[in-house]
Parts: structure tokens; C-alpha cells; sequence
């Protein structure tokens, strides 16, 4: 897909690009709707990449071709306007939110493509965010803080595409280093780079299933823990502990207490796996992803038939040690930690069982832990940064 992006670029503009950029997807190992709760997510980024090839211009033009959508995208800087055409909102709200940051932005021309799965729950969109907010800033002569680079790519999913997402994947996009995955701390926004467990695999099983009422159930969701945390008389439900949590726990209603439970144990879980990490304890971590399922299903209720379906397959293969639905939920990935040397046929096995049973085609993806984003050299060689 990078040569396809390249290529595409000279037959449009008849040279190589002068930047490419490479934003990773990215997935999440354990500590799963506990970021708009002020608490601990344990993602990694993986090797599927959106790539940008551009180049500077002179003026305040901007002009982008997708490759996916096969479509052009072409707006003034100094005029961004809301439309409603999908992928081209995250680009306006980019350029919206970096101005209205106080950012000078000049314009740039390029081609976009990429292999992140759309709407899978790979965060193709953090990375599409993260990717065109490094191209204005090579372009532009801005410094990359990824925290405040993350900050502000949110601030385009609230404020431009309406959206209440948390920080966790913009995050991690801006974060990861190639050999880790990244614990971070939602509320500091403290990042802590944590090595997998030798002789392991992160498996991503895409179930092919999307689901269009994600946005709708993921603000109630939020608003269910709000609801939660103000009866505790806490600022989020990070400030609650399990203890705490029993002891009021009969005074909330029934959804909303374990909506509050979901939360307040995977917390603790995240915490518990970074340490399972640290120590290089494998079994351990699979435990804990197995918990957050069962916990994500019964009293968060975001997973779906496919997701669980896809789940079990995976347990019952001999080389996992952990399998859990990944990301937002009702559809899209899960995720499983796999014992190395079987990984490859681990990936056969689930993708067959998990057809026979839903006639459903899935994707199984092997993935390493890879860098965020960041500017390469058109030929792939050496960094710009
Ligand atoms: C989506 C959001 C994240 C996070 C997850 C659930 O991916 O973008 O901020 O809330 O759902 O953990």
C-alpha cells in the first residue's frame, strides 16, 4: 500500500513526495472504555499504517486524494466549512483545529491510503487525525508535542465530527515506540512504555461485523458512568475503589451499578496487566483479558453475538492465552494473546471456526508493536525527525 500511495502521487504530480508520513492503527490490550473515566488503557500500535505523500505549496491551497474513497478533497485554508462527507470532515476539522489553535498552517497537496481496516475498532480515524496533523506540521514549521497534537485530534472528534471519544487512541498513535505497548494514565496523561511478555503474539480477529449505533450507545455509556461518579461525589470513576464501590453499590440502580463495576474492576485489571507485563507473566495477562471480556459482555454490555463467537473460538485454540473483544465494541476486533510459535496456526484455526460457525469472513492479523506517527523519507530509509 506505501508503493501504491507513491505511486499514485507521481502519476498526480509527476515526482516522488518531498514527506511521507506513516500513522499506525492501533489496538487495545486490556483496560477498555476507562479512558472517559479519567483511567488506565493498555494499547499498542500496530503495523497497519495510513501514508501520507505530499508536498508543500506556496499558498493556503490544500488538495488530498484518497485512494480508498477514490475521491479529491480541495479547500482554502482560509475558509474551512462543514460538510457531511465522512472522511473529508477529518480532514477540515484537522486544518479547523490546528488553526484554531493558533497554528499558521500553509497548504500542501498530496495522497492518502492506507490498510487500517475503517471502522473495525483499529482507530483508523486516530490515525488519520494523528497523520494529518504531522503533515501540517512538517509542512508548517510546528513543533510535534504528541500530547498536545493528541489533545487537539480530539478536540476535532468532539468539536468538528461530534463524537465524545476519549484520549486513548490519539495517544497511543502519537506515543508508541516500536518494541512496546504503551500504559497510559487518562488522567495525567502520564505515559509508560511496557515490552509484551517474551514468546508471545498480539492476534487481531477482525469479525467483519460493524455496527451502526456505536456513537449512540458509546455517549450513553458515558453518560451512565457520569451518572455513577456524581452519586459517588467524585470527579470520574477512576476516584472510586472497589471497596468504596460495595459499599454504595445497593443505592444505585441496577444499570447503572454495573456499568460503574465494569469500570471501576478494569482499572484495576489494566494496572494488574501492566505488572503482568513487567514481570513477564503471560498467563497472567491472558487471565486478566479473559476477565475484562466477561466483564465488557455482562456488565458493560458492548460486546455482540460475532464478537463473543469469535472470542470463544480463539480460547479454545490450545496456544491462546487470553482473548477479549477490543475497542468500542458491538462489532469489529477482538484481540488474543497467543504463544509465538503457534501464533500462524492459531490464526488459520480461528479464521475457519469462526466462518463455519457465523458464514461470516473474518480477517486475522499478526501484529507487531510498531512506532506512532511520524515523517519517513519517501524511499522508507531514514527519519525527517
Ligand atoms: C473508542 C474510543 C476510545 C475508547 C474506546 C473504548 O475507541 O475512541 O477513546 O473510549 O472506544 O475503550
Amino acid at each position: 500500500m506505501k508503493e501504491h500511495v507513491l505511486q499514485e502521487f507521481k502519476v498526480r504530480y509527476g515526482s516522488r513526495p518531498e514527506f511521507l508520513v506513516q500513522a499506525p492503527g492501533r489496538v487495545n490490550l486490556i483496560g477498555e472504555h476507562t479512558d472517559y473515566n479519567d483511567g488506565f488503557v493498555l494499547p499498542m500500535a500496530i503495523d497497519r499504517f495510513i501514508w501520507i505523500a505530499l508536498r508543500p505549496r506556496t499558498d493556503r491551497r490544500f488538495e488530498l486524494y484518497s485512494i480508498d474513497y477514490d475521491a479529491t478533497l480541495v479547500f482554502d485554508l482560509e475558509h474551512v466549512e462543514r460538510s457531511d462527507q465522512g472522511w473529508a470532515e477529518y480532514v477540515k476539522g484537522v486544518a479547523w483545529a490546528l488553526q484554531e489553535a493558533g497554528h499558521a498552517l500553509s497548504g500542501w497537496e498530496g495522497v492518502i491510503g492506507g490498510n487500517v481496516p475503517i471502522g473495525a475498532g483499529l482507530s483508523s480515524s486516530a490515525a488519520l487525525e494523528m497523520g494529518l496533523e504531522r503533515a501540517f506540521a512538517v509542512t508548517s514549521g510546528l513543533s510535534w508535542d504528541p500530547t498536545a497534537m493528541a489533545l487537539l485530534a480530539q478536540r476535532v472528534d468532539h468539536r468538528w465530527v461530534g463524537i465524545n471519544s476519549g484520549i486513548m487512541d490519539q495517544m497511543v498513535v502519537g506515543h508508541a515506540s516500536g518494541d512496546a505497548a504503551v500504559l497510559i494514565d487518562c488522567r495525567s496523561l502520564e505515559i509508560t512504555r511496557v515490552p509484551l511478555p517474551g514468546n508471545t503474539r498480539v492476534v487481531v480477529m477482525d469479525t467483519g461485523t460493524r455496527r451502526g449505533l456505536v456513537d449512540s450507545a458509546y455517549n450513553e455509556r458515558r453518560r451512565d458512568c457520569e451518572r455513577a461518579a456524581e452519586f459517588f461525589g467524585v470527579k470520574a470513576l477512576r476516584d472510586v475503589d472497589l471497596e468504596t464501590f460495595e459499599a454504595g453499590a445497593d443505592e444505585l440502580d441496577y444499570v447503572t451499578r454495573r456499568r460503574a463495576r465494569h469500570v471501576i474492576t478494569e482499572n484495576t485489571r489494566t494496572l494488574a496487566a501492566a505488572d503482568a507485563m513487567r514481570t513477564d507473566n503471560a498467563r497472567r495477562l491472558g487471565e486478566l483479558m479473559n476477565a475484562s471480556h466477561e466483564s465488557l459482555r455482562t456488565d458493560y454490555e458492548v460486546s455482540s453475538r460475532e464478537l463473543d463467537v469469535i472470542v470463544t473460538v480463539a480460547r479454545a485454540h490450545p496456544a491462546c492465552l487470553g482473548a477479549r473483544m477490543t475497542g468500542a465494541g458491538f462489532g469489529g476486533c477482538a484481540v488474543a494473546l497467543v504463544e509465538a510459535e503457534q501464533a500462524t496456526d492459531f490464526a488459520k484455526t480461528v479464521a475457519a471456526d469462526y466462518a463455519a460457525e457465523t458464514h461470516l469472513t473474518p480477517q486475522v492479523y499478526i501484529c507487531r508493536p510498531t512506532r506512532g506517527v511520524h515523517v519517513v523519507a519517501p524511499d522508507g530509509t531514514s527519519s525527517f525527525d
